[in-house]
């Protein structure tokens, strides 16, 4: 039930530090701080990731593609299934293929997983419901534990995908050599502090809805990110177009000038995702690239990326400092709660937004 919250989305919001805890608690050992990923897969072994999935697990997969490959050096192709399971990929049988999906029913995301397994691919279930047919088909299956989620927009089965595969890019880096044991101990114990930095970026839901009056405004709003903050960038517009109705668009920052500069006026908000990590330097010429043209900027970011904003950055959302394994898990509230509170702004039915579906059991 709701409790005390309006809508299943703000408590599911709510719900994400115990959600995140409890599937990191599956995923990692608190005793040893080492990695457990179930299941008989060989991470020195194969070649090659292949995750298919829709929506804002998409987008949860994408940023396992940015952990994995970076931490583990394992090529992994993240794919929208609609469009895999009609093209004729070409798959190798040595590669792993991973479908997520919180419902586990999604028709496209089915399909496009059981072209992998015919082409003779290990499979495993990132799914959040363990009776469904994605998981009963699957090979291995990862359950992600956050509980059922009831508002169509997902929240915490996103968080607990990416948390799942942020333990899995740890493991698999340690399989393949690329970190020693005492590494693969401290991402553990990065991981493990997760829960509680996500909780303190819950805690900046005033802040962010303040700034939710101004963008409920808008008719259009841009996502701005780099490495890991892009695919955030996507899951934010996403939550915004889907409950709010306003039209949103997540860029990779690096694409500002090859289009979507040409929408930059004083009306248009203009989300920056930007830690202080190793592109904030060029996410913060891109602020100042969009605040020469009069955009409005949201900046959110963490106190080192605050300390160093760019003049005239005004609207800061000051995210706590973290490891960057865990930052999109850490930069998910504030977007979610963006999303949440404009959508309110606007009278919008949060929970069952127009023409959308929990489960999508149709291509
Ligand atoms: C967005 C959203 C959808 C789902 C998509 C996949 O907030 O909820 O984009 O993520 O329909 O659903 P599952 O994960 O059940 O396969």
């Amino acid at each position: 039930e709701k409790g005390n919250y309006r809508h299943f989305m703000e408590k599911e919001i709510h719900d994400q530090p115990e959600g995140c805890q409890r599937t990191i608690a599956a995923y990692v050992d608190t005793l040893t701080t080492r990695t457990k990923i179930p299941g008989d897969i060989d991470f020195a072994k194969i070649d090659r990731i292949q995750i298919v999935a829709c929506g804002t697990a998409y987008i949860a997969g994408l940023l396992g593609k940015y952990l994995i490959e970076r931490m583990a050096d394992l090529p992994v192709d993240v794919e929208v299934a609609s469009e895999f399971r009609y093209r004729e990929p070409a798959l190798n049988a040595g590669s792993l293929a991973i479908a997520i999906s919180q419902s586990g029913e999604t028709a496209d995301t089915l399909a496009a997983f059981r072209y992998c397994q015919a082409k003779g691919m290990q499979s495993a279930a990132l799914v959040n419901t363990v009776e469904s047919t994605i998981a009963r088909e699957a090979d291995v299956i990862w359950p992600i534990h956050c509980g059922p989620e009831i508002g169509v927009a997902s929240t915490k089965a996103f968080t607990a995908q990416v948390a799942m595969l942020s333990a899995l890019a740890v493991a698999a880096a340690r399989q393949r050599g690329k970190i020693d044991e005492a590494e693969e101990n401290r991402l553990v114990r990065v991981l493990l502090e997760a829960p509680r930095l996500i909780a303190e970026s819950i805690n900046l839901e005033e802040a962010v809805r303040a700034i939710a009056v101004d963008v409920s405004k808008a008719r259009d709003v841009l996502y701005l990110g780099r490495g890991p903050m892009y695919p955030m960038a996507l899951e934010g517009a996403l939550k915004l177009k889907e409950i709010s109705y306003i039209h949103a668009e997540g860029y990779a920052a690096g694409e500002l000038k090859h289009g979507p500069i040409a929408l930059v006026d004083e009306a248009t908000p203009i989300v920056i995702l930007a830690p202080f990590d190793s592109y904030f330097e060029k996410s913060a010429s891109n602020m100042s690239e969009v605040m020469a043209r009069g955009g409005q900027v949201v900046f959110i970011t963490d106190p080192e990326g605050e300390r160093n904003a760019p003049a005239g950055a005004r609207v800061v959302v000051t995210a706590p400092k973290c490891d960057p394994l865990i930052a999109p898990l850490v930069f998910s509230a504030p977007i979610q709660l963006l999303a949440y509170h404009v959508a309110v702004q606007k009278g919008a039915d949060v929970d069952q937004p127009r023409n959308l579906a929990k489960s999508v059991t149709v291509e």
